[in-house]
């Protein structure tokens, strides 16, 4: 089989990338390992960056978003009784957007049934061969066959645990991280949200974020060691020691119910560069992770699907191979300052273990400015809302 892109992962990064590229005429194949359905089962964050919003709306996968998404202007930073509210729209002119990311991908995969683009589930043992030649290769094997996928380009959108970032040798891969030494727990649950907007809460006991899906449906996370488990945390202990983090008055008015989810997710920062191995190129986790805190993960890779969307029509409709040329470095240019912006959040917001006072009171004095410094709002708004493409 051949085909102009070859998109190795049916991830949100996958999908967006080629829904992009087949409304542009390129033809592209996708090969997912996981069935559909466990694609479509992954809870994922649910905060859109304004540019990701209009990267929806020009793949015309927007409606379900415009109709049912909640455009937010802002969001609350807390120390205890103290509450920040950061007024995104006021400072910056942009909002954000309230739509799960299982949501953007489940549109997406309709988006591109529709458009009768393959995209083969299940596959196994996936190999990217011949990226210095002038036709790349991927081998696979799917129902016991191998078979061999001849492409002009390879698109790694296979996350952060797949073969793509690995296919580069190591020798010519730089990897930066930093693993954070706590976890977060997080439910869903069918109760109301406890704010309009969201509130991510520094405490002495620790981090929690209140967020929501819509107004039926909450999303709670809290900061836990990296030796708990799930099962040590019963929804009444959630509650209570959520409770105990968020603001008094909003821990006194919530309304608590049965989880409907329930998982730890570890927080780690990561890059590996460069983003281009001959015809191979590496968008979203396959090339960086980055904390919850900041929301970029989905914003990420929205980014650097733009950059390698333009890039390869150039390339493949123009014979303009400046894009792919630059792809990496200017990928990479929006990726570190993302990467900043979430560990600065992670690292202003978390409780460390063995931490003196002084680290406590320094995150106190944080929330105390931003609370007396516009600029210091200001600042901040404009890395959460999303930096210019
Ligand atoms: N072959 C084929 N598919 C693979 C392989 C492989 N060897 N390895 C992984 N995959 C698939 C995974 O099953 C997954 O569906 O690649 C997809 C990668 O999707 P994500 O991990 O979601 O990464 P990405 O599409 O870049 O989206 C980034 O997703 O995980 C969140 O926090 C992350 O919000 C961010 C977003
Ligand atoms: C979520 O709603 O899942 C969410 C929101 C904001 C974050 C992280 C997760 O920073």
């Amino acid at each position: 089989m051949d085909t102009q892109v070859a998109i190795i992962g049916g991830g949100p990064s996958g999908l967006l990338l080629s829904q992009l590229l087949n409304r542009a005429g390129i033809d592209t194949v996708m090969l997912e390992r996981a069935t559909r359905s466990h694609v479509l089962s992954r809870i994922r964050a649910g905060i859109l960056e304004w540019g990701t919003v209009e990267l929806l709306r020009q793949t015309g996968v927007d409606a379900r978003m415009e109709a049912e998404g909640f455009p937010h202007d802002g969001c609350y930073m807390t120390d205890e009784d103290l509450m920040v509210h950061i007024d995104f729209k006021a400072l910056t002119g942009k909002q954000v957007m309230v739509y799960g990311q299982t949501e953007v991908t489940a549109d997406l995969y309709a988006a591109q049934d529709a458009m009768g683009t393959t995209i083969i589930h299940e596959v196994e043992d996936v190999q990217i061969l011949d990226l210095d030649q002038a036709k790349a290769a991927v081998e696979y094997t799917v129902k016991g066959e191998r078979r061999r996928l001849t492409c002009a380009y390879v698109a790694g959108c296979d996350g952060f645990h797949g073969v793509s970032r690995k296919t580069i040798p190591a020798e010519k891969r730089r990897e930066f991280e930093r693993v954070y030494p706590f976890g977060w727990l997080g439910i869903l649950s069918e109760t109301p949200p406890c704010n309009d907007e969201l509130i991510y809460c520094n405490s002495p006991r620790g981090f929690a974020l209140a967020s929501m899906r819509n107004a039926h449906l909450s999303r709670y996370y809290l900061q836990v060691p990296l030796t708990d488990k799930v099962e040590d945390w019963s929804d009444e202990a959630f509650w209570s020691e959520l409770k105990r983090r968020l603001p008094s008055a909003t821990a006194a008015a919530m309304e608590t119910g049965p989880s409907i989810e329930k998982s730890i997710a570890p927080l780690r920062s990561f890059v590996s560069e460069p983003l281009r191995w001959g015809r191979l190129f590496l968008v979203g986790d396959a090339a960086h992770i980055v904390p919850p805190t900041g929301a970029k993960g989905l914003n990420l890779a929205a980014s650097d699907v733009h950059y390698l969307h333009e890039a390869l029509v150039a390339a493949l409709k123009s014979g303009d191979e400046s894009g792919i040329d630059g792809y990496s470095e200017k990928a990479l240019a929006r990726i570190w300052k993302a990467m900043r912006f979430s560990w600065s959040m992670t690292t202003m917001m978390h409780r460390f273990d063995g931490e003196d006072a002084f680290a406590e009171a320094m995150r106190r004095a944080t929330l105390e400015h931003l609370a007396a410094s516009e600029t210091a709002r200001r600042e901040l708004a404009e890395n959460y809302i999303g930096l210019p493409y």
